[in-house]
């Protein structure tokens, strides 16, 4: 089974979205039994709370499921548990690496070339959504190509 951890700064908009949308991604290629894939923050700045209204709205206009999250802070005896963890902007990248001692194993990467803006500040989630929808279709081909997985055909 391959565990992805997606992360980013609050754990209620970007990085839920990414795992409901990778979920929907992986039912709709018949491998959710093949994955594991949740999410959390670096900060505490919102641990326990759910989604944010303009993620779920903006989920529910794609018809992408989700059901009530509750977020939480990554910590460091997490580094085991997961093959990936995948960030949303560089800063994130940049706390996990001080987290995870440097990230020995390698585990941690950008999910896109380019920081995913945050919406909780930028009120676009539409744009977030956007990006997030590229970097998770680049993810798979990324895993497909390493062989990690097969695609049916
Ligand atoms: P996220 O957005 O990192 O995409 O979940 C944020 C949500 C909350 C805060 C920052 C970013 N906050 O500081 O409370």
């Amino acid at each position: 089974m391959i565990k992805i951890c997606f992360v980013c700064l609050g754990n209620i908009c970007r990085s839920p979205m990414a795992m409901f949308m990778m979920q929907e991604k992986l039912r709709k290629l018949n491998l959710e039994k093949d994955f594991f894939i949740t999410s959390r923050a670096t900060s505490y700045e919102e641990q326990g709370n759910d989604m944010h209204e303009g993620a779920k709205k903006v989920l529910q206009e794609n018809n992408i499921p989700f059901t009530k999250h509750t977020a939480s802070k990554v910590q460091s005896i997490d580094y085991d548990d997961y093959d990936y963890f995948i960030g949303m902007d560089e800063y994130n990248v940049k706390i996990m690496k001080y987290l995870f001692h440097n990230d020995p194993k390698e585990k941690v990467s950008l999910l896109l070339d380019r920081n995913i803006e945050d919406p909780w500040y930028t009120g676009d989630f539409e744009k977030a959504y956007n990006d997030i929808e590229i970097g998770i279709d680049n993810l798979l081909n990324k895993l497909e190509k390493k062989k990690i997985f097969q695609k049916e055909r």
